[in-house]
């Protein structure tokens, strides 16, 4: 072997072991580059005999194009085999099965809170909010439910601490939404129209009961809003949330310290088999109270009782829910089994709207 042949050997061996473009770069320097092996060669021609020169110039040429083809071919590959190394991690197999929708579900009292939200809201209703932790005075005196009222015993009310120096009443969990009437007339005075959803406490619990659940109340003031008013928003209402034609509404005269006069209200229903259907039959179930807002809950709030009135109603979300989605005991609600949200529970993306649907 002469020594062209040993360069060429040395040279294709190294280019071949080149890992990446750069290593192509620095052998391409050494070879062929102005001070390379190959290029300092060819100077040395012009002390040749012209017949050497001849013999080695063009040994020298072939040397020389047979290395740049090799560094261009191995510069192809090494380009090739990055890409298809890039190809191979970014494969994505289109015959695997979707992706799975969120695990996690609406739960069906923030479901029916969306959708009692969304009726109302179409009737003119805004959404309003107090605090849980109420004073005294927005959960019962402002409401025209005094001190010694009997009304303050049935709230099984949570209180909350205050030094017994203190002579203060101590604040209480709202035992209702009712204090959110004060707070929103406060705020906002006459005409008013809101509904007020969100947590109770009360200390009671059974199959119907728990000690935190949920309300929300209604309330509409104005120059001329009278009872007739409140049994069409009512009715409405109950259409659209029981997504039923024919609803039954019946008013029954009761008793309660914030209106004057008072009604509870009962939905006509049946119970067959143990299914509850709405609008048909012979069984009326109580869902709501309801009345005239009383002159002195107006003129606790701030609002003139002499130019202003309206009706107010309140009724258990808890308990919307159990009716319409079938859901035997409340308590299961505040539970956190997985098992019982998945079954009751709502698509996350789903939005209630009066247009849309509520409860596909
Ligand atoms: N606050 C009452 C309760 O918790 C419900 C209620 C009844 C609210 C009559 C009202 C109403 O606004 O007018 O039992």
């Amino acid at each position: 072997m002469d020594a062209l042949d040993v360069l060429k050997a040395k040279y294709l061996d190294e280019i071949a072991a080149a890992a990446d473009e750069a290593s192509l770069e620095e052998i391409r320097l050494a070879a062929l580059g102005k001070k390379g092996e190959i290029s300092l060669k060819m100077r040395e021609l012009g002390q040749m005999t012209p017949e050497e020169r001849q013999t080695t110039g063009a040994a020298l040429n072939r040397l020389k194009d047979e290395i740049d083809a090799a560094l261009r071919a191995r510069k192809t590959a090494l380009a090739d085999a990055a890409l298809d190394a890039r190809l191979a991690t970014e494969w994505l197999d289109v015959t695997l099965p979707g992706r799975p929708r969120p695990r996690g579900t609406i739960h069906p009292v923030s479901q029916v809170m969306e959708e009692v939200t969304a009726i109302f809201a179409d009737m003119g209703f805004a959404v309003a909010e107090g605090p849980q932790v109420e004073s005294d005075w927005y959960n019962f005196d402002a409401l025209n439910i005094a001190p010694e009222h009997p009304a303050r015993q049935e709230h099984d009310t949570f209180f909350m601490h205050r030094d017994a120096e203190d002579p203060r009443p101590p604040h209480v969990l709202r035992t209702h939404t009712s204090p959110v009437q004060i707070r929103a007339m406060q705020k906002q005075g006459a005409p008013i129209r809101v509904i007020a959803p969100g947590r109770v406490y009360r200390m009671d619990m059974d199959q119907t009961h728990a000690p935190m659940f949920h309300q929300v109340e209604g309330l509409a003031i104005g120059k001329d809003i009278s009872m007739a008013n409140l049994k069409w928003v009512l009715e409405e209402f109950c259409r659209a949330f029981f997504e039923v034609e024919n609803v039954e509404l019946r008013f029954r005269a009761s008793h309660f310290p914030f209106t004057e006069p008072s009604a509870e209200v009962d939905i006509r229903c049946s119970w067959e088999g143990g299914q509850l259907k709405i609008g048909e039959g012979d069984s009326w179930m109580e869902i709501l109270g309801s009345g005239m807002v009383h002159p002195k809950v107006l003129e606790s709030a701030g609002v003139d009782p002499t130019e202003w009135q309206g009706f107010a109603f309140g009724m258990g979300i808890d308990r919307l829910a159990m009716l319409k989605y079938g859901i035997p005991d409340l308590r299961a609600f505040f539970e956190s089994d997985l098992r019982w949200l998945r079954h009751y529970g709502f698509a996350a993306l789903d939005m209630p709207t009066v247009f849309g649907g509520l409860s596909r």
